[in-house]
């Protein structure tokens, strides 16, 4: 055997290190859409987080959407505690500005319903023709109007708007819906109803009397199980920094680990080990290449 000098030894070392080096993809499931952290139940993509939500809520060009048979619309933040999504719509009015709407919908199917705080002010309705303004009869014979909201603090706050004040509509055109009277197709067909614009308020601010400060837009319930329990095979998957998805033709659990790599369990493994390991075929072959070449050189 011949005695070859160090530092050819350490070169050929570092030349076979390179190619040993760790082929390192992207996560095909990401954890934030533009600011917004992404969690189960949502993904950020086909394949990631619960199927039954992926076709609703998806991140495009870095901001999150949700999409239902009336349109599509802006995520504004998810509260991941309370299961809530608060959401924009753009044809929607608020204290500044009225634009004309068709109104907004849920998919019957979707696993959202309207969060009990939502309030609906259907505006500019027809009070002679809209169905708002039908009576109803209550069981102990009374009758009511469906809409019977001249007092109400909502409408006559709104109206003092400055660009809904313009309109110069009477008080009695304006309705407040609650998403109980939205039945369970959960639908607000302005088309139907009559009226031709609408401002949802999910929050007051803590301020009534001043609609200005008000949080228009429309806040829904999120339900991936009877209660709302995260499953613990995702659980896992995110302490270890994965992302929840799944795959298949039975939508099988995938966790999908930052460096790309997809386990069945979590992602404390393929994070010490497949990071380190994890070889193309090309590196596989050029790697057994040099160690070939390294011993023959070695030993003859
Ligand atoms: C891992 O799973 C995600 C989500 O299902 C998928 O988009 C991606 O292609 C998978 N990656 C690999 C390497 O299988
Ligand atoms: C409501 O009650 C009134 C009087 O009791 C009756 O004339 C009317 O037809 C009822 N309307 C409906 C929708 O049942
Ligand atoms: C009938 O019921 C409605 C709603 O439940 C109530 O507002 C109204 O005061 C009742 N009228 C009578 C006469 O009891």
């Amino acid at each position: 055997m011949k005695l070859k000098s160090s530092s050819s030894i350490t070169l050929l070392l570092f030349i076979s290190l390179i190619f040993f080096l760790p082929s390192v993809s992207s996560q095909a499931c990401k954890k934030t859409c533009g600011n917004q952290p992404i969690q189960y139940p949502f993904g950020s993509g086909p394949g990631c987080g619960d199927p039954r939500f992926q076709k609703y809520v998806t991140c495009n060009q870095e901001k999150l959407t949700l999409t239902t048979h009336t349109g599509s619309y802006p995520v504004d933040t998810i509260d991941y505690n309370n299961q809530a999504l608060y959401i924009q719509d753009p044809s929607m009015s608020t204290c500044s500005a009225t634009q004309p709407s068709k109104g907004f919908g849920l998919d019957w199917n979707a696993p959202f319903t309207f969060l009990d705080d939502n309030v609906f002010a259907l505006l500019d309705c027809s009070t002679s023709s809209s169905p708002l303004y039908k009576s109803k009869n209550h069981s102990n014979g009374t009758n009511v109007l469906l809409c019977e909201n001249e007092g109400a603090p909502v409408c006559s706050l709104l109206y003092s708007c400055s660009p809904i004040s313009t309109l110069n509509l009477p008080i009695s055109t304006c309705c407040v819906y609650t998403p109980v009277d939205l039945g369970p197709a959960f639908e607000m067909d302005l088309q139907k109803l009559q009226c031709n614009s609408y401002a949802a308020i999910y929050s007051f601010n803590g301020q009534e009397s001043n609609p200005a400060s008000w949080e228009y837009g429309v806040a829904l319930k999120y339900k991936f199980s009877v209660k709302n329990d995260y499953p613990i095979d995702c659980n896992v998957c995110e302490r270890s920094n994965g992302a929840c998805g799944y795959t298949g033709a039975y939508n099988a659990f995938v966790c999908n680990c930052v460096n790309g790599v997809n386990t069945t369990t979590d992602c404390y493994f393929t994070a010490s080990w497949n990071n380190s390991l994890k070889l193309l075929p090309w590196q596989i072959g050029t790697w057994l290449i040099y160690w070939a070449w390294f011993l023959v050189w070695i030993f003859f």
